[in-house]
C-alpha cells in the first residue's frame, strides 16, 4: 500500500523490546520517528540506533518519540541493544519492532526487492499527533541517515504548524522562514505584525520565535 503525505499511517499491533503496543495507541498524543533498519548486528545499522539513543532529550525536547524496526526476533533485538550500549557509548531505551514475520515491513512499503525480500531498507516516517504521516523518506542498506537532517525536518514541520511558514532550502533553527503564496499581504501583515520582507510578490520572508 503506497503511504502518501497527510494520510493517517495505518496501525498494527507488534511485539517489541519494550513490551507488545498498538503503535497508534503507543504514539499517543506524541509525534513519532518511525524507522527501519536492515537488520541486528549489523554495523551501519549498529551505529544509527546507538545515535538514535545518544538523541534521546532532542527527541523528548520535540514531543517525538523513536521506534525502530527490523525482520529481527524480540530476543535477538534485545541481545543486539547490549552491543549498540558498549560500542556506541550511550544507553538505548526505545522500542524497536520485532517484525521477523514481515507484516509490518509490508504494511509500511519497507521491504524493496532490489535490496532485499527479506530485510528492510532504511525507511523513516515522521508522524504527528494526528496520526498522520507529515514526512517521510528512503534511504539504502549502505547508506545511513544523517540525524541533524532528522531533527531539523522535525523542526521545520512543528515551526510550520506554530506559524503556518514554509522554510527555504538549507533552513536552520534561528534562520528566516517563507510566508506561503496562499496568504495575502493584507493576512501577511495581520500575521506578522513585526513586518516582513517582500524580496518578489512571491518570496517573503519574516523572522518568527521558535
Ligand atoms: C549495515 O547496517 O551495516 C548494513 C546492513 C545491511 C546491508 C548493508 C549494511
Amino acid at each position: 500500500m503506497a503511504l502518501h503525505l497527510g494520510d493517517v499511517v495505518p496501525n498494527f499491533q507488534a511485539d517489541t523490546t519494550t513490551g507488545k503496543i498498538d503503535f497508534h495507541e503507543w504514539i499517543g498524543d506524541s509525534w513519532a520517528f518511525f524507522f527501519s533498519h536492515p537488520a541486528d548486528f549489523t554495523p551501519v545499522c549498529t551505529t544509527e540506533m546507538g545515535r538514535t539513543a545518544q538523541l534521546n532529550d532532542e527527541f523528548a525536547k520535540r514531543n517525538v518519540k523513536p521506534i525502530g524496526l527490523s525482520t529481527d526476533t524480540v530476543e535477538e533485538h534485545l541481545k543486539w541493544i547490549e552491543d549498540v550500549n558498549d560500542t556506541q557509548n550511550t544507553t538505548l531505551t526505545f522500542p524497536i519492532v520485532a517484525d521477523a514475520g514481515l507484516e509490518v515491513s509490508r504494511l509500511y512499503d519497507m521491504i524493496h526487492p532490489g535490496e532485499s525480500t527479506t530485510a528492510a531498507v532504511r525507511s523513516v516516517f515522521i508522524i504527528d499527533p494526528n496520526k498522520k504521516l507529515r514526512l517521510t523518506f528512503t534511504y539504502p542498506m549502505s547508506v545511513g541517515r544523517n540525524f541533524a537532517e532528522i531533527l531539523r525536518v522535525i523542526d521545520a514541520l512543528q515551526l510550520g504548524d506554530k506559524h503556518t511558514i514554509a522554510t527555504p532550502a538549507d533552513w536552520e533553527v534561528g534562520k528566516d522562514v517563507i510566508i506561503p503564496p496562499s496568504i495575502d499581504n493584507d493576512k501577511a501583515n495581520s500575521m506578522f505584525p513585526q513586518g516582513f520582507n517582500e524580496i518578489r510578490p512571491y518570496l517573503r520572508t519574516v523572522k518568527v520565535d521558535s
